[in-house]
């Protein structure tokens, strides 16, 4: 399949909202505010220290493993992004005189579909419930929609109540197919 013509289309208009500089602070349920910024390979140790921060469940339900730690190869992959096919939105809250790494929005170009990108989200489980998945995932399609993708995929866990509970509050057409322990959303963007 070609690469959507789109993309060249929309790369040639930089800058544009989701470049390498964007930064926007949001508000959140309860009055905490997060700072929503680009993640590349100079962020490894936020993603580890993230990672370091998600209970066993948020764990498995993100990478459907139980590792304490990432692999190298996956931190790896984390990082790797460029911002057009491999794209991921870091938000952090401070607290006091520290910030915490509080979730992770991420979308990749899928190989064998070049005009849709498979996303996942991740909260830390001590701000999941304010707000944040929905205003990441919110982000990920206007960034999708601007490289000029149509579709968004996800693989769920089929129990992953809080992901598919939060697809399902989104106000856009979605396909769902459930395939035994996992379910494929399917997200039209354009
Ligand atoms: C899924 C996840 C990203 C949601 O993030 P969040 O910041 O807690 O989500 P929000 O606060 O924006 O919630 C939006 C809506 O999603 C639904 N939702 C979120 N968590 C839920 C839960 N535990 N159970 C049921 N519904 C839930 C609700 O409808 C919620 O709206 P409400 O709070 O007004 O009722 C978060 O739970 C998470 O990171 N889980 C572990 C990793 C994971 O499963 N990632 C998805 C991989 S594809």
């Amino acid at each position: 399949m070609a690469e959507p013509q789109l993309h060249e289309t929309q790369l040639a208009r930089w800058p544009i909202r989701f470049g390498p500089d964007y930064r926007e602070t949001v508000s959140l349920r309860g009055g905490q505010r997060a700072q929503l910024t680009m993640l590349g390979r100079e962020h490894a140790g936020r993603i580890v220290r993230g990672y370091a921060h998600l209970s066993r469940e948020s764990r498995y339900m993100r990478f459907m493993s139980l590792r304490d730690e990432l692999t190298g190869p996956q931190l790896l992959h984390l990082t790797d992004t460029d911002g057009v096919r491999h794209l991921a939105l870091g938000a952090g809250v401070q607290i006091g005189g520290a910030c915490h790494e509080a979730g992770v929005g991420r979308f990749v170009q899928l190989a064998d579909r070049p005009d849709t990108v498979e996303a996942a989200v991740t909260v830390v489980d001590a701000f999941q419930r304010i707000g944040l998945g929905g205003l990441l995932i919110q982000r990920l399609f206007d960034a999708a929609r601007e490289r000029g993708y149509r579709d968004m995929s996800a693989e769920i866990l089929s129990d992953n109540r809080a992901m598919l509970g939060l697809l399902a509050k989104i106000g856009r057409p979605i396909r769902l197919e459930r395939d035994g322990t996992v379910t494929v959303a399917r997200i039209r963007l354009q």
